[in-house]
């Protein structure tokens, strides 16, 4: 290859870099959605509002280990973080690539732990970092596009995974992952919110003494 035709293969790859660059977060959002429209379910990261909301009930006095599925560019994790007690630990899991290495670049606490896995494995994952339960578990999936089995099984999966007096905190466009919760948890506290893209449904599962 000659050295002008060398320059012109690397000018659109400098423009794409500058691109993602000026759109920081935004970009590495989008460029995941580009590659699994269907797994990520969303072109844009929630809202403060729904963040604020969502995390409200959180009792974080008694918060040792807090977990989210689905973290994106890691819209909640920051807010968490901000929250969450000294000796407790964020452990996020994603089944993108994109987003857990934009993720393990960006956030440097020592509490935050990113996992490039699957919600549906939260228990080894949890095991594997040396609990024995979490405290509460923070949902960002697209229940009603993931694949057949999947969104009842990590239903199940969390609910075991909680400890008594713990919850589960879902935030999602349709209210089918009410449906999965059910099947689990006796007291689900609802509620929605207006200021996000789009308006969304918000579900709290606590998970009951003896259930
Ligand atoms: C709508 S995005 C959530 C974005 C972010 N939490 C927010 O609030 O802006 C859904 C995320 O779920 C992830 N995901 C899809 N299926 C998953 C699974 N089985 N386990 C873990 N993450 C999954 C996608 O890669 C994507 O990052």
């Amino acid at each position: 290859m000659t050295s002008s035709e060398l320059a012109r293969e690397a000018l659109p790859q400098s423009i794409k870099r500058r691109v993602k660059r000026m759109l920081g977060p935004w970009g590495v959002f989008v460029e995941g959605f580009l590659r699994h429209p269907v797994m990520v379910g969303s072109i844009i990261p929630s809202s403060r509002f729904t963040v604020r909301k969502m995390l409200a009930p959180v009792d974080w006095d008694e918060c040792r280990l807090f977990v989210e599925y689905g973290p994106g560019v890691g819209t909640f994790c920051r807010p968490v973080l901000d929250r969450l007690r000294r000796d407790g630990q964020l452990i996020v899991i994603d089944t993108n690539p994109l987003y857990i290495d934009y993720l393990r670049r960006t956030i440097t606490d020592s509490r935050f732990v990113p996992v490039l896995g699957s919600a549906a494995d939260v228990e080894e994952i949890v095991r594997a970092h040396g609990h024995d339960h979490a405290d509460y578990v923070l949902s960002g999936l697209p229940f009603s596009t993931l694949p057949e089995g999947v969104g009842p099984a990590i239903a199940a999966a969390t609910h075991r995974v909680l400890r008594p007096g713990g919850a589960f905190l879902v935030y999602q466009f349709t209210a089918k992952a009410r449906d999965f919760m059910a099947r689990h948890f006796q007291r689900i506290d609802s509620g929605f919110e207006w200021l996000n893209v789009m308006p969304c449904f918000l579900f709290w599962g606590w998970k009951q003494d003896g259930e």
